[in-house]
């Protein structure tokens, strides 16, 4: 396994710049509303900024369809604003993290219009003649993976939407052309990118699936299009030319990779330093949103453990709970202890404290909850609207149709952020683009920062424990392994020279033993009000954290 590197001191912050500060009032937010909030990150205690997309872009996926990789989207402000912010969030000791969307452009990048009449660029995108679409797969946002070519008998190939045509990484030029814009931003001195949707660059050899999974004849390319035989090369080249040029942090949004790929992916020479996860997070439903499962916390933390410990002889991976494709945390796995502080509390602790880099995304430090909307109008996420349609052409009701739009839509993530209690939670002075939570008078950070027993107080005490505390390098650098426990604990130890860390979160109703493995009572650390040691026994109360520390002799 790999020596610790700088980065595992980092405690990462995602912020999705449309929905973080609006400064000029327009309702949506941008780069210099960043700037002006970065003493509450500061005094948050976070050493990084993840900045989803924020290049020119026809915001077909908010940002995610980018038509000019060197440029900033005008809504979200200029160069200068970038240059600002990298600068200013350095002087407080936090460093920039791009997101790096190169598995597809926008249709409305210079290359992709280049592309429909000079060959050059025709080949920087995947186009095949045809007088039929090509094959039956389908794409992640919804129907054909394959756009017609207007006045002639091509298509081109998108694994989301006709707006975000696939890159052709077959082509040399391509690579060329991605390596160069890693190096310029490296030069204007970000610290890193996380990488959109990588394990979809390499792509099958298009042939028809034999088993489609919908009533439409499809089948999906999650069920088979990621970490395609061959990606390697593309990848290896990537990190040799590209991230290698100067120090960084890499994270992969790696849905997908085979297990026999993880040392190439994060190993001692690996393509990426960190990569995500999505078992965990996408645990609530089988293939898509239309099949919801009855998860249990059981099964909750097999996934959990199974990927702390498939990965801890290779690397580190970024742990999390929220980003900006999920649904709030609190809501999908507390249910109806969503809004009970010491579950929020329990549930924050329980990831933080996993082997890995954590990642918090904006809003979740604060405890925001799903906001649930009534009619298909208020949606902005394109996955929203096409399950909405999907849904119903396999003639679901309208009304279960939106109960699970609901408990999965992206936009539960995208709300706009909470600072106050005031009008629109302080997020703007014009009309959000976004409905905020109905929640935003009591959930926002304003009011929590007063409150000593807040959910953002306890975050700050999260961020410093591992930070600076006494058993940091334990949290750091320390192996885990999981603990046996009751079937509602998550439950880990955590081990690291002579220390030794006994984790238990539990997300029960009701009060649990605990039998103690041994003598383990150097330290503590705990949510809730007491703790309840008696010999040998943990008393643990329902939801809380405990989190015994040993020094061994
Ligand atoms: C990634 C992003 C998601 C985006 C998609 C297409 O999964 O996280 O938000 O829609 O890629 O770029």
């Amino acid at each position: 396994m790999k020596n610790a590197p700088w980065w595992i001191s980092e405690v990462i912050y995602q912020i999705y710049p449309k929905s973080f500060y609006d400064s000029d009032g327009d309702g949506i937010g941008d780069l210099a509303g960043i700037t002006q909030k970065l003493d509450y990150l500061k005094e948050l205690g976070i050493t990084m900024i993840w900045l989803s997309p924020c290049f020119q872009s026809p915001m077909v996926d908010n940002g995610y369809d980018v038509s000019d990789y060197r440029k900033i989207a005008p809504e979200f402000g200029s160069m200068e604003d970038m240059d600002r912010l990298i600068q200013e969030a350095g002087n407080r000791g936090i460093m920039i993290m791009l997101d790096l969307v190169v598995n597809h452009s926008s249709d409305e990048h210079e290359w992709f219009r280049k592309a429909l009449t000079d060959p050059f660029y025709h080949d920087f995108y995947i186009f095949k003649e045809s007088d039929h679409i090509p094959n039956n797969w389908r794409s992640v946002f919804g129907g054909t993976v394959w756009e017609k070519v207007p006045g002639k008998e091509e298509y081109y190939y998108h694994t989301f939407h006709r707006k975000q045509p696939d890159l052709n990484w077959e082509n040399p030029s391509l690579r060329k052309e991605v390596i160069s814009i890693v190096r310029w931003w490296l030069d204007k001195g970000v610290a890193g990118f996380r990488v959109d949707a990588i394990t979809f660059l390499k792509k099958e050899d298009y042939a028809i699936r034999p088993e489609p999974d919908g009533v439409d004849g499809r089948a999906s390319l999650t069920g088979f299009g990621y970490d395609v035989d061959g990606i390697g090369a593309f990848l290896e080249e990537l990190k040799k030319e590209g991230f290698d040029y100067k120090p960084c942090l890499t994270v992969a949004e790696a849905y997908g990779v085979k297990e026999e790929h993880f040392k190439d992916y994060i190993g001692d020479q690996g393509y990426f330093d960190l990569m995500f996860d999505f078992e965990a997070a996408d645990l609530d439903y089988e293939g898509d949103w239309l099949h919801p499962t009855n998860w249990t916390i059981r099964e909750w933390n097999d996934k959990l453990m199974n990927y702390q410990m498939k990965i801890q002889p290779y690397g580190w991976c970024g742990t999390f709970i929220e980003n900006h494709d999920q649904t709030r945390a609190a809501s999908k796995y507390l249910g109806d202890h969503a809004r009970n502080p010491e579950a929020v509390k329990t549930l924050g602790a329980m990831y933080f404290f996993l082997r890995g880099i954590p990642f918090i995304y904006q809003g979740q430090e604060l405890g925001m909850v799903n906001f649930s909307r009534e009619r298909i109008g208020q949606f902005d996420d394109l996955s929203s609207h096409d399950m909405w349609q999907r849904g119903l052409e396999q003639g679901l009701p309208k009304e279960t149709v939106m109960k699970l739009i609901n408990r999965r839509s992206r936009d539960q993530g995208r709300t706009p952020f909470p600072w106050n209690g005031e009008k629109y939670g302080g997020f703007t002075e014009g009309k959000p683009w976004l409905e905020l939570t109905r929640e935003y008078p009591d959930i926002n950070a304003a009011s929590q920062a007063e409150d000593p027993e807040s959910i953002l107080s306890f975050y700050k005490e999260l961020i410093a424990f591992r930070q600076h505390g006494k058993w940091s390098d334990c949290f750091k650098y320390g192996n885990i392994t999981p603990l046996k426990s009751h079937e509602k604990v998550i439950a880990y130890l955590r081990e690291y020279g002579d220390k030794r860390l006994y984790c238990w979160f539990s997300f029960a109703d009701e009060s649990l033993e605990i039998e103690l493995p041994e003598e383990c009572s150097d330290d503590s650390w705990h949510t809730g009000r007491d703790l309840y040691i008696k010999e040998d026994r943990l008393t643990l109360l329902p939801r809380q954290s405990v989190i015994l520390c040993q020094h061994l002799p």
